[in-house]
């Protein structure tokens, strides 16, 4: 917590200026050190250790947290309550209550201190089925638009509450500067500028702003972080999880500038990131993650490990790893061998190989920040203010905000003899791959950890491209055809016009790397940034519309940019879309005009990242000495101007 000093040069008397500085009361911040003192000193080394460890929810009863004081859960990626995807509201709090209370249990005389959730809601509670899911980091981006990414931060946390966690795992704050990365979407953009502009303003939607000065969360916030500190977005041919070769002063001016405003908002979290920075794995590396995160950046909350990172760090495993913690990890995300890491951690610190102070130390932020959050004084997650509030989740007014933020993430690309806005009363014949898919709108990270497990009915609050196009031209006497493969039935007429909706397949993680290993599994066709490196399908497709004198807009939906040169020769007009998210609908909003003939919204996104002529160009960054996109950063033509 920074005490924003408030200097106040007051003019008193004749003549003396004398200057008061004026701190805020140190009452709570001191008062929440003398209680975590005193709580510390109570605890035994199990206890400690227990508070240091989390643990992936398939993996641990509550029995199990009260017997090994676990300090927190996570859901990873695909973990759900009593093992099921489609786990109601009440199935989610049944669970919190239970490892609540069981944290809280003060048997044997044990420390009675509440067990904190963590999970993925990444692009809104993405995790439940019925949730409001935002368009991803890359589209917003796009959008770059500060007060949006509050609301849409309030949002997603106030929805979290409904099922009883506490602890986002967002922002990703990654500068992603090579797009063969498979996280390139989670990111916001390849200029640090943009990161830097949204970071504070998410975070303090979901945290809330001043609610630590009052001693504790306001019943709709919950705590972030900021992740994944530090250089995740810059690895050696966006190798996920590799090696990121930036200098100190790279390290500062490309991949730092999020984490200053995120820690001024006070994030209360931060993750360590999987890769090597300065040739050291970041769970290991103690002058970036103690001398400049907490000495230079001043950060004062606690630090999370990532997903078993520490285990990649040379010479540790999952159940030990003296160096993560003594570089300044406080709590280890230990998904199923948490046991052995309890084991493993009391017998470092009984072999000295860990010191009680620096054990202590991390006990003592990771107090902290429970009790700044008001932990202590909360009743269980399913007695909580917005706890089963089933009507809020999803609801039409959090739809209408992942509406405006779909709107707003669109860029248009091109847009021959302005074709677009479309008139909605013309016959349209909608098609390809991506044109009614919430699962490819919504992408990695939603339902499931590769968001490919999913049909529409996963979604049931959302709209797909379709559905928003059928609605638009319906309600002006048009009309809308859905035929995937676009075929036309023999004898129909023409459309007026045909609406291509392609890209890429959900994917998240390594499972997105454009690298042979993608290749191998199946999960990417190629390791360019060439789209549908070997069977050009969808150009085919569209081709086979304009033999029949058909114009084409092309919709791309994808985590990233790729070189779409063939296609968009083709196409009279062409928008990316990015990862919308569930709110489809959003679309055609902005590519038809309204009931009048006029524009309806005209589109806002610019390119957060910059768009590849080349296919070999994956590592293309404004700021380049050698810079030859298809399109530069920040270009967005709109109705208005039809150009820049
Ligand atoms: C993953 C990701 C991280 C996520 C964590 C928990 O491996 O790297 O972003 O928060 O595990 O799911």
């Amino acid at each position: 917590m920074k005490f924003k000093l408030i200097v106040g040069a007051v003019i008193i008397g004749s003549a003396s200026l004398v200057t008061y500085i004026i701190t805020k009361p140190i009452s709570l911040e001191k008062s929440i050190s003398i209680k975590v003192q005193a709580l510390v000193k109570s605890m035994t080394l199990e206890e400690k250790v227990g508070q240091m460890t989390q643990a992936d929810i398939p993996n641990i009863s509550a029995f199990q947290v009260e017997k090994y004081h676990l300090g927190s859960v996570l859901n990873g990626g695909g973990s759900k309550p009593y093992g099921n995807k489609r786990a109601s509201i009440t199935d989610w709090l049944e669970v919190a209550d239970e490892y609540y209370e069981a944290s809280i249990s003060t048997k044997e005389g044990r420390a009675a201190i509440p067990i904190i959730w963590g999970t993925d809601a990444v692009h809104g509670h993405n995790n439940v089925i019925g949730a409001t899911i935002f368009p991803h980091n890359i589209g917003l981006g796009a959008a770059n638009n500060p007060e949006l990414m509050f609301k849409i931060g309030e949002i997603s946390a106030l929805e979290v509450r409904i099922t009883g966690q506490d602890w986002t795992f967002a922002p990703t704050l990654a500068v992603a500067r090579n797009d063969r990365w498979g996280r390139t979407y989670e990111s916001y953009s390849e200029s640090p500028d943009i990161v830097a502009n949204l970071a504070d303003d998410i975070i303090n939607g979901i945290q809330g702003i001043n609610n630590f000065e009052k001693n504790t969360l306001a019943p709709k916030n919950i705590i972030a972080t900021a992740k994944h500190f530090i250089g995740d977005g810059g690895t050696l041919n966006g190798d996920d999880q590799g090696d990121n070769q930036s200098t100190m002063q790279q390290l500062r001016d490309i991949h730092m500038p999020g984490y200053l405003p995120a820690i001024d908002a006070n994030v209360q979290t931060v993750m360590a990131s999987y890769s090597k920075a300065l040739g050291e794995k970041m769970h290991g590396n103690k002058s970036l993650l103690t001398d400049v995160l907490r000495g230079e950046l001043g950060f004062d909350g606690f630090v999370i490990g990532d997903w078993d990172g520490h285990a990649q760090v040379e010479g540790c495993s999952t159940v030990s790893c003296p160096q993560a913690i003594n570089a300044g990890i406080d709590m280890m995300m230990v998904p199923n061998d948490w046991k052995g890491f309890i084991e493993g951690t009391i017998k470092d610190v009984n072999d000295g190989k860990i010191s009680m102070s620096r054990i202590d130390e991390a006990v003592t932020r990771i107090l902290t920040v429970k009790m700044r959050m008001g932990m202590f004084e909360q009743t269980k997650p399913s007695l909580r203010p917005f706890a089963n509030k089933v009507e809020l989740l999803g609801s039409q007014q959090h739809r209408d905000v992942a509406r405006q933020a779909v709107r707003e993430s669109l860029v248009l690309l091109k847009n021959e003899n302005n074709i677009l806005p479309l008139d909605r009363k013309l016959n349209v014949l909608v098609t390809g791959p991506s044109a009614d898919s919430l699962q490819n709108q919504t992408g990695g990270w939603s339902i499931d950890w590769q968001g490919n497990g999913n049909s529409n009915k996963d979604f049931p609050n959302g709209s797909t491209i379709f559905d928003g196009i059928k609605s638009v031209v319906e309600s002006s006497g048009g009309s809308a055809t859905y035929n995937r493969m676009g075929l036309i039935k023999k004898g129909a007429d023409l459309p007026d016009v045909a609406i291509f909706v392609f890209g890429e397949k959900p994917y998240a993680e390594m499972f997105g790397d454009r690298d042979e290993s993608g290749m191998r599994q199946g999960k990417q066709d190629g390791e360019t940034m060439m789209y549908q490196e070997k069977l050009k399908r969808d150009l085919k497709a569209i081709q086979r519309l304009k033999k029949k004198g058909i114009r084409v807009i092309g919709i791309f939906v994808s985590g990233r940019p790729m070189v779409v040169n063939d296609e968009l020769t083709q196409l009279d007009a062409f928008v990316a879309a990015w990862l919308p998210g569930t709110e489809g609908n959003g679309i055609a909003e902005v590519i038809f005009k309204n009931n009048e003939g006029k524009v309806n919204y005209d589109f806002k996104g610019k390119l957060s990242f910059s768009w590849p002529k080349n296919p070999l160009d994956a590592e293309l960054n404004i700021g380049d000495e050698i810079y030859d996109p298809l399109y530069p950063f920040g270009f967005g033509l709109t109705y208005e101007t039809n150009s820049q």
